[in-house]
């Protein structure tokens, strides 16, 4: 016994002694862009970096530059910051930067989903077909169905016109926008109000495991939290189970598309259940906090409401019945579509993330070579990098509803930096090989809530010199920002004429 517990300790000094020394030993090689192991052994920076993403990647490109390397956790990542380098990356001609291996092993912890080597394959191609194009004009008018039917809803009882309601603002949206997204994607029942209790029960337990998730993913969660993950995780493989699937006769196209093709590739039913998890997630856990965004700038800068309020008078033209509109109205929205890159381009803070398969060199837009080293990772903030670049957008930090607008009223596309064109001067939805295949189904939901909230409701924040909520530090990094707190508001269903 005694021996035992010796032998086993001493393979586990022996196994850290290693690990540690493989950091201590690593040099940086010529032609490497600035290394940065930090103080701790094998951790690195990874304190730091979780701690505040944004502000760690301030300081580092302070100290190192446009292109510098830094350990967390025993893994070293090459962050690039100018984004007039890139092209390369994202373009990847090569083939030498790989997406998928870093994806299947985080879809593995969080979703228990084992990924098949077709899948990404087959994600983006039953998305060209059914989230874009003809397939998505069918889906807006369900989302719109949906929308209708979720925002007339009060706890089970319909909403009474000329009557104020008071809420927090990001609870609100992020409940409207998921029970919506839920019911378009995954379908509904014979049993409509049946339907709407269940999509708000999936949204109780969803929050929760919002809550947990950027810590579940760092492997920070203390026992009793892990444990309440797992349950979390078998909830939602039971609620989204194929088999429950069965009874439901509107299963969007998508969904219903993607699970025949894994059917077809004889995958489980229970794996089936975990990749429905993984859709979830994936469509549902940016559009609600995305929305709030766009509505508390709204609500906090008059000039956008009035904009956008007048834009949509002219474009429904004559008040018809409430809740009926034409869908295709969605295409001439600039001002509305300007708010929402805007939205985006404060609070949409993807990380790209590409494996190094073999040694590489990346050449930057100053000329600068620098040796990309095999096994390590490339990643890339645009946040930081360029929805924050004073050059590319002036004043950046300030919300401008018409920022990209061109003076006669068109969407605006060009940007410079360093007076060079540049191509990503937003990045919300990634891009490249990763880049979001729903982003136009996301936009035309939230653009259609916003419509709504905006044509069909009086609006008021409670306290109207409430400021705007800072940013929740631990999600940088993980898509849409979240708020530290809540905003108290009202609305009110305005009568119809
Ligand atoms: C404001 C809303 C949204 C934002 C900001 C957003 C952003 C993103 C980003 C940045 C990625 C890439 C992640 C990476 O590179 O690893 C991504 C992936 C993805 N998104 Fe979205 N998304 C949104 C809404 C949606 C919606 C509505 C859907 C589906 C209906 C969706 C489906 C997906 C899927 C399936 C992936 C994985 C793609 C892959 O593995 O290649 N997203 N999203
Ligand atoms: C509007 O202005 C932009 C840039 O200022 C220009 O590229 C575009 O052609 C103009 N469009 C129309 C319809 O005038």
């Amino acid at each position: 016994m005694v021996l035992w517990s010796t032998a086993l300790g001493a393979l586990l000094l022996a196994i850290v002694g290693y690990v540690c020394l493989m950091g201590l030993l690593r040099q940086r090689r010529p032609q490497e862009p600035p290394l940065d192991k930090g103080s701790v052994p094998w951790l690195g920076h990874a304190v730091a970096f979780r701690k505040n993403m944004f502000e760690f990647l301030k300081h580092m490109k302070a100290k190192h530059g446009d292109i510098f390397t830094v350990q967390l956790g025993g893994q070293y990542f090459t962050f690039v910051m100018d984004p007039l380098s890139f092209g390369p990356i994202l373009k990847d001609a090569q083939r030498k930067l790989d997406f998928t291996e870093y994806a299947r092993k985080l879809v593995m912890k969080v979703f228990g989903y084992q990924s098949l080597d077709g899948d990404h394959q087959m994600l983006h191609s039953a998305s060209t077909k059914f989230l874009m194009g003809q397939g998505l004009e069918e889906l807006n008018q369900v989302m719109l169905d949906s929308l209708s039917l979720v925002m007339r809803d009060s706890k089970g009882q319909k909403l009474e016109a000329g009557c104020w309601y008071e809420d927090d603002i990001f609870h609100f949206c992020y409940k409207i926008l998921f029970k919506a997204g839920y019911l378009s994607l995954f379908g509904y029942t014979k049993d409509k109000e049946q339907d709407l209790l269940q999509a708000d029960k999936l949204f109780k337990q969803f929050r929760k495991f919002d809550l947990l998730f950027p810590r579940f993913v760092y492997s920070l969660l203390g026992p009793r939290e892990w444990l309440e993950v797992g349950r979390l995780q078998r909830f939602f493989h039971k609620m989204l189970s194929v088999e429950e699937g069965l009874e439901k006769d509107s299963i969007s196209n998508w969904i219903a598309h993607m699970l025949q093709y894994l059917r077809e590739q004889g995958v489980a039913g229970a794996m089936q259940d975990k990749f429905n998890f993984m859709m979830l997630w994936a469509s549902q856990g940016n559009t609600g906090p995305a929305s709030f965004w766009a509505l508390i700038f709204l609500l906090k800068h008059p000039e956008a409401m009035r904009a956008v309020r007048e834009e949509a008078a002219q474009v429904l033209g004559e008040k018809r019945k409430p809740f009926d509109l034409d869908v295709s109205v969605l295409r001439h929205l600039p001002v509305l579509d300007s708010v929402m890159e805007e939205t985006l381009r404060l609070g949409a803070s993807p990380t790209l993330l590409r494996v190094v398969h073999g040694d590489q060199m990346i050449k930057m837009a100053s000329g600068k070579e620098y040796l990309l080293r095999s096994g390590d990772t490339v990643a890339l903030f645009p946040y930081l990098s360029v929805h924050m670049d004073p050059d590319i957008h002036p004043e950046p930090t300030a919300f401008k509803y018409d920022r990209f607008l061109n003076p006669n009223g068109t969407r605006k596309v060009d940007f410079y930096k360093a007076g060079k064109k540049i191509h990503h001067y937003t990045m919300p939805w990634g891009s490249g090989v990763s880049i979001c295949p729903g982003r136009f189904l996301a936009l035309n939901e939230m653009k259609l809530f916003i419509l709504l909230m905006t044509t069909h409701f009086d609006l008021e924040l409670v306290d109207p010199d409430t400021p705007i909520p800072a940013v929740d530090p631990y999600r940088w990094g993980f898509g849409t920002a979240q708020p530290t707190h809540d905003v108290r508001f009202r609305y009110r269903l305005r009568l119809s004429e």
